[in-house]
């Protein structure tokens, strides 16, 4: 049986980052959920749909063709056998990721993927519903989040790092809409499985976060 590590939690809480260097550690499998729903939104995007036309979300969702696999260790998502790695990571995709989530065909689709992903390899994965709905066995749950007007600032550096332009207000505004359209949708809401432990890592640093992580699995598996 593999073993499968859930974390979930809000945007921006620092899930990837932590997540990709827990399981480098372990030497499993980082899934990244969220970057199938990017290349879901992007595909969309792409056919020029409004977030809110449900018929032309689904009838999208039937054409994308979307799977992933590992170069040197990093996940890349493939879209029509496109690697669309590189166009995932905007603000534009991020909010239309977040809107067509809360579509049933889309979820069913990119589930069946994920579990697939689960049951073949030992995998960290990341998301909002890992826990609570794509693996609810599974070995170690964490929700991991931090305060908005945190994680509005880490995404705000790493943007300035880039020499992009950005705009704190409307970035911590848009991370409080995107929480709250997680939060508060119909299916498969993000909210902290019953079994999962709480992480807050506004006050931590990446390294600290990272052990403190470790610790709870080497607790829970042992
Ligand atoms: O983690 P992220 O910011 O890359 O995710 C983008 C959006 O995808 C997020 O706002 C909601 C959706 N998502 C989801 O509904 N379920 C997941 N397991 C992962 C992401």
């Amino acid at each position: 049986m593999s073993i499968n590590i859930a974390i979930d939690g809000p945007a921006g809480a620092g899930k990837s980052t932590i997540a990709k260097k827990v399981a480098k550690n372990r030497g499993y499998i980082y899934v990244d959920t969220g970057a199938m729903y990017r290349a879901m939104a992007l595909h969309m995007l792409r056919e020029n749909i409004s977030p809110d036309d449900t018929t032309a979300i689904e009838r999208a969702c039937e054409t994308a063709d979307i799977s992933i696999k590992y170069i040197n260790g990093e996940q890349v998502v493939l879209l029509n056998g496109e690697n669309v790695n590189a166009f995932l990571r905007t603000e534009a995709v991020g909010n239309m990721a977040s809107a067509s989530s809360v579509n049933g065909k889309v979820r069913a689709k990119l589930q069946m993927l994920q579990q697939k992903l689960a049951k073949e390899a030992d995998v960290v994965m990341d998301g909002r519903d890992i826990g609570t709905s794509v693996l609810p066995d599974a070995d170690v749950k964490i929700y991991l989040t931090a305060g908005s007007m945190v994680r509005a600032k880490r995404r705000f550096d790493e943007l300035t790092a880039k020499g992009e332009p950005a705009d704190i207000v409307k970035i911590e505004a848009d991370i409080i809409e995107r929480d709250h359209r997680d939060m508060t949708r119909e299916l498969n809401p993000l909210r902290q499985a019953e079994d999962a432990v709480y992480v807050d890592s506004s006050d931590m640093t990446i390294e600290e976060v990272v052990d403190c992580i470790e610790a709870i699995i080497v607790e829970k598996l042992s």
